[in-house]
């Protein structure tokens, strides 16, 4: 069974990891649809209304661990966490709520700066040392190097190469990488 009381906020060097304000969405509206952040995402442009009151909503979900990445005072990215079934037999529910989906995002202006290794990072560390989540895994385009460099960086391992498994709109039929890492594997990873 899995603790889903979650204590704010974390810090996860160089950013402290935190749930949304009405103030800090506004800061992610003005870089979260440009194109190149967009380029490499399933859910491309939102729209600024709904996208508010979607992630305001996730602060009162108890599966649902979304956060922005503060850096001295500045929001540069965001990240989620959502808690799942993993897959089970019918008797008994040891996999029940204990598997996570993990994503992120980061302002172009920070990229490159090890924001999303952080971000990951420390809803890694929430998910198995908090959560007690048994699994976690993230996916994304297999051209995207710089997002599944980040999940190698954290210790995920590529489970799947999906070949032309995603739709792009500009690419059409591409392929795509999922990454996952169990609890133990996080417990056992190399102290950094
Ligand atoms: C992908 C993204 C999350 C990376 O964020 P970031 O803060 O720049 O990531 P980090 O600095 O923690 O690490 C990036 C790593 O990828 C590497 N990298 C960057 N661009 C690369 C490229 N084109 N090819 C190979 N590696 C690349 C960096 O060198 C770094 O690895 P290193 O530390 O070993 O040198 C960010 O660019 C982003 O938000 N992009 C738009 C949205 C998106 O694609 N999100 C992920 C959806 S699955």
């Amino acid at each position: 069974m899995t603790t889903l009381e979650v204590s704010w906020p974390r810090r996860s060097d160089p950013v402290v990891l935190r749930p949304p304000t009405p103030a800090d969405l506004d800061q992610v509206l003005t870089w979260r649809n440009r194109p190149d952040v967009t380029r490499w995402l399933l859910r491309t442009e939102v729209d600024p209304e709904a996208y508010r009151a979607t992630w305001l909503a996730s602060v009162d979900d108890p599966r649902d661990h979304a956060v922005v990445a503060d850096l001295d005072g500045v929001v540069v990215g965001t990240g989620t966490l959502s808690v799942g079934d993993g897959m089970g037999q019918s008797q008994g529910d040891v996999w029940r709520g204990v598997e996570g989906s993990l994503g992120y995002l980061v302002d172009p202006a920070y990229a490159g700066r090890g924001v999303a290794t952080a971000i990951a990072g420390g809803l890694l560390e929430l998910a198995f040392a908090e959560l007690g989540l048994h699994r976690v895994t993230a996916g994304c385009f297999a051209a995207n190097a710089a997002s599944w460099r980040v999940m190698e960086k954290v210790g995920m391992r590529r489970e799947q190469h999906g070949v032309q498994d995603s739709w792009h709109d500009e690419l059409g039929w591409v392929d795509g990488y999922t990454y996952g890492i169990l609890a133990a594997e996080w417990r056992a990873r190399p102290e950094r």
